[in-house]
């Protein structure tokens, strides 16, 4: 059958500061999906990364669904209301519209979502980030899709020796979607001139070239664009169909081993390495680190299986333990350099307005 799932994600308040939201508000999202989306949904399934809640929701209604748009707006309106009736902090800070309008894009939620024919067995994994944006996909992503050293199957597997089609998309375009497709591995070099500035090109989905399946979709959201500054980081989620015609589970983690450096962590405005953390996981030191949690989960006549969490296996110790010392070598060096974001990215204005200020008092000495 053909199936979608629509993954919505917000931050509408937390506990302790921006750490992880209040086991209330959690059961608020719960149960406005279990009455409301009753007659709309197959399934559904609630987790949260850090001060995210996130929705993951299969129906047949197709991608951009109003209803299911407007399901998972009014499950975090409801989830608002307990957040303020507990003093929760940043209670709805992510929804920044008063009234909605068909479709949570640009209205600060995160969502990304994809329709397909199911798979006898239909393996994926759902992905979710806090305190860092959506270009921290572009590095794992790349890798597990384009990469012979993550993705094995690119030499072994013939379904997949024909590569993948990339969607790249220029998210500080603010006038429409700015998209370009590029193939691997023929268009590897451009790629990459392209991906390495995270915060400018995006990768928004990936297909096989094979049978031009959907693999993999991230959500592309810019917080600044939507509310005309920033008002915190993206925090994007992400869908990826493994095994097959498609990278392994295994293959399409192992990229994320490398804990590399992104923009987010504290105020949204340093240098971090991400960390592969187990579901519900939260937020702690510098408010952070950045974190990522995989879920694995099968997909059958929509209904979802258990989930598997990905990162809870001692593997990842190691790689966290790795994470955390390059976020302490970076940390070492505060403000200085690399190790804050560049200007365009930092998420509270005081450095820019200092600077303007600063700029009055100097002068200009001629040498003779
Ligand atoms: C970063 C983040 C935190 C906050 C910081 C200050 O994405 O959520 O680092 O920026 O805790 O928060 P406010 O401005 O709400 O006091
Ligand atoms: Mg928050
Ligand atoms: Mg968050």
């Amino acid at each position: 059958m053909k199936v979608t799932l629509s993954v919505i994600k917000a931050d509408v308040g937390s506990i302790g500061g921006h750490n992880r939201p209040s086991l209330k508000l959690m059961e608020a999202l719960h149960d406005h999906l279990k009455k409301e989306g009753q007659r709309l949904l197959i399934d559904y399934k609630i987790t949260h990364t850090g001060d995210d809640g996130c929705l993951l929701m299969s129906h047949t209604k197709g991608v951009d669904n109003q209803d299911i748009h407007r399901l998972a707006w009014d499950a975090f309106i409801s989830a608002t209301k307990v957040a303020k009736s507990q003093g929760l902090y940043g209670a709805g800070q992510d929804l920044l519209k008063d009234a909605f309008s068909g479709n949570v894009r640009g209205m600060g939620p995160g969502s990304c979502e994809m329709e397909f024919e199911e798979r006898p067995s239909e393996p994926f994994v759902l992905f979710a980030c806090d305190k860092t944006d959506p270009g921290a996909f572009n590095y794992p992503v790349f890798r597990g899709f384009a990469d012979p050293f993550h993705n094995a199957g690119l030499l072994l597997a013939p379904d997949m020796a024909v590569g993948f089609e990339f969607s790249i998309m220029d998210v500080n375009y603010t006038e429409g979607d700015r998209i370009i497709i590029l193939k691997a591995p023929q268009d590897l070099y451009d790629m990459a001139v392209l991906l390495r500035d995270p915060e400018h090109y995006v990768i928004e989905s990936v297909k096989t070239r094979s049978t031009g399946e959907t693999a993999a979709v991230v959500s592309t959201s810019r917080l600044h664009n939507i509310a005309g500054k920033y008002t915190g980081k993206d925090d994007p989620v992400a869908l990826v169909r493994t095994q097959k015609q498609f990278p392994s589970t295994g293959e399409i983690l192992s990229p994320w081993a490398t804990a590399h450096y992104v923009v987010g962590d504290n105020r949204g405005s340093h240098i971090v390495s991400i960390m592969p953390c187990k579901q519900n996981s939260i937020i702690s030191f510098f408010d952070g680190p950045a974190i990522v949690s995989a879920l694995g989960i099968c997909v059958h006549n929509g209904k979802f299986t258990e989930g598997v969490d990905l990162f809870d296996q001692p593997f990842w110790d190691t790689i966290r333990n790795k994470s955390a010392e390059k976020t302490l070598h970076i940390r070492d060096q505060g403000f200085f350099g690399a190790a804050m974001a560049p200007m365009e990215e930092l998420e509270y204005t005081g450095v820019v307005e200092r600077i303007k200020e600063l700029d009055k008092k100097f002068s200009v000495r001629h040498n003779k």
